[in-house]
């Protein structure tokens, strides 16, 4: 049913200059695979296969990434190097790879209105690469797939976060319809936690129903003067249905210098060293 993930891949990184001056963030690697692959093999074991990315300047080396290349696979073949290439040859070969540019970076609700050309008219996953999402079984998109299956409205990722953290993210409030999974009421960007409506918050994983992208054309800028995805979010909230799944999975914050060491060590040790 979701065939289409989108990644908005458009932002500067500043936080790892000047690793990130010439060099995507995105493509900073957790031990020895860049950030976006993790993303997108997350998608795909989602099933889904068209991965649609909203790009900015300087972005290059993800289609590149993405793409066949003819030289090192001539190098390398018949070498025992060819292993280390596996997952990245798996990805070229059974998906396809659009690209559009977000021109002005306007917030993250004007990064997927930018990819509504690539999407279409479809229910569709986002996945923020800077948050990564680790799961001992089905990826975090895949649980999200199979919660859309039988629900069939837009779903937000959410976790617990210590509620003095509440003013880095998108924070929700809902009824509880178990223990891992709430009927939106409320959701607000970034909010101090004296005023969030709880301490669950938002993680870089989202699916979202096409109406989206009517409701951003019309979001007004919010906080910090940006079109922001959460404030689109929580109208279709009101007009009825928007589910937070509180994921199974460890998720790092990729996009700070600590979630990215902690990262980089968990992967070595549990993944890279196994
Ligand atoms: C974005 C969203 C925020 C969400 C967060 C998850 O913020 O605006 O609602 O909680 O991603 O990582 P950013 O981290 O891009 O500032």
């Amino acid at each position: 049913m979701i065939k289409k993930c989108l990644f908005p891949v458009a932002g500067y990184g500043t936080r790892f200059l000047p690793a990130t001056k010439s060099m995507p963030k995105e493509m900073l690697p957790i031990v020895n695979k860049p950030l976006i692959q993790y993303g997108a093999e997350e998608a795909n074991d989602a099933g889904i296969t068209d991965m649609a990315f909203v790009t900015g300047r300087g972005k290059r080396a993800i289609p590149d990434h993405f793409d066949f290349s003819y030289e090192l696979e001539t190098e390398i073949s018949g070498t025992g190097k060819e292993k280390q290439l596996e997952e990245i040859r798996n990805l070229v070969n059974n998906c396809t790879f659009t690209y559009t540019r977000q021109k002005q970076m306007k917030g993250l609700g004007h990064a997927v209105l930018t990819g509504e050309t690539l999407i279409g008219d479809q229910p569709f996953g986002v996945i923020l690469a800077d948050d990564l999402c680790l799961a001992e079984g089905k990826s975090v998109m895949a649980q999200m797939v199979e919660l859309y299956d039988q629900h069939r409205c837009s779903i937000v990722a959410i976790q617990e976060v210590p509620m003095e953290e509440t003013s880095k993210y998108g924070v929700i409030s809902g009824d509880a319809l178990s223990d891992d999974l709430f009927r939106v009421h409320d959701m607000v960007e970034k909010p101090d936690p004296k005023d969030a409506p709880s301490n669950l918050a938002v993680i870089g994983r989202y699916i979202l129903t096409p109406d989206i992208f009517d409701i951003l054309r019309n979001t007004q800028p919010g906080k910090g003067g940006e079109i922001q995805l959460t404030d689109a979010i929580m109208e279709q909230a009101r007009n009825g249905g928007v589910m937070a799944y509180k994921f199974k999975g460890r998720r790092f914050d990729c996009g700070s210098i600590d979630g990215f060491v902690e990262a980089t060590n968990f992967v070595y040790e549990n993944v890279y060293k196994r």
